[in-house]
């Protein structure tokens, strides 16, 4: 299968790379800025799967889009599976949100989410066969404060992705994963809140990332939906 994940040179992202492919896989990674890192993402992924590859997109561009559909169908042929990983989020308050700042967020996080899973899943529908899934988050499920234009992105990715799954059935299923509170180097966990979850607990990418391989490639009856994976937090 050609399998490929935008944003998926670091983080999460990196997780779900390394923990999605099989040695039959042609997985392709993406990066957007950050071209030292993603050369490094590729190199470590190499060693597990040779059949890796590069590619620049950035998500808030539809043309930038555009051209990456065209370069993969071209040279790959068929896509199979397309993972949506890419979130970015400012904490702002209501009075500091910014015209911009707000432009910025949905653009990438739901536009860009839109115009990928248009593209590939119009593509994976000719064809007869795919499997998209986008990351989405609990803040879409239980908005917190401060992240105004992230709340409303991540949510929109929930009822997009139910949406677009009648529309591209019966040939493409199209599902959402939304993680809670996830573990990542640097990150200082908040003592208080991992009590109130109920697994008392933050969750690990990994955990993310097994979830998010099974419900791409193993739950060939599931779609329309988002598989919550926070430890029980929005119970
Ligand atoms: N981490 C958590 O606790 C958590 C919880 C809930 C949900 N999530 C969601 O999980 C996903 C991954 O989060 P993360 O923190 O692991 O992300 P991350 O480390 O910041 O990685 C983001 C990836 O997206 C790429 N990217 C950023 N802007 C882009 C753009 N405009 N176009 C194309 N690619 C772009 C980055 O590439 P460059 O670096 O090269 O620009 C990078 O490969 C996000 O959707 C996030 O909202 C995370």
């Amino acid at each position: 299968m050609n399998i490929v994940i935008i944003g998926g040179t670091k983080g999460l992202g990196m997780v779900i790379s390394k923990t999605i492919s099989n040695k039959s896989d042609k997985l392709i990674i993406t990066y957007n800025r950050d071209e030292f890192n993603a050369t490094a993402a590729l190199n470590e992924l190499k060693k597990i799967n040779k059949k890796t590859f590069l590619y620049q997109v950035d998500i808030s561009d539809l043309k930038s889009i555009e051209h990456l559909k065209y370069s993969l169908t071209k040279r790959f042929g068929q896509i199979h599976i397309l993972i949506n990983n890419v979130g970015i989020n400012q904490r702002e308050r209501l009075s500091e949100i910014t015209e911009n700042s707000w432009n910025e967020i949905i653009n990438t996080n739901l536009t860009g989410t839109f115009w990928t899973c248009k593209l590939f899943g119009e593509h994976m529908f000719e064809n007869k066969t795919g499997s998209i899934v986008n990351i989405s988050s609990t803040a879409g499920i239980k908005p917190f404060p401060k992240s105004y234009h992230y709340v409303a992105a991540k949510s929109g990715i929930i009822s997009l992705t139910k949406a677009l799954a009648k529309e591209l059935s019966p040939f493409v299923r199209i599902n959402s994963v939304a993680p809670g509170y996830i573990e990542s180097p640097g990150k200082k966990k908040d003592l208080k809140l991992q009590q109130e979850i109920p697994l008392k607990r933050y969750g690990k990418a990994i955990e993310i990332a097994k979830t998010v391989s099974f419900i791409a490639k193993d739950a060939t009856y599931i779609t329309g939906q988002t598989i919550v994976v926070d430890g029980g937090m929005t119970l």
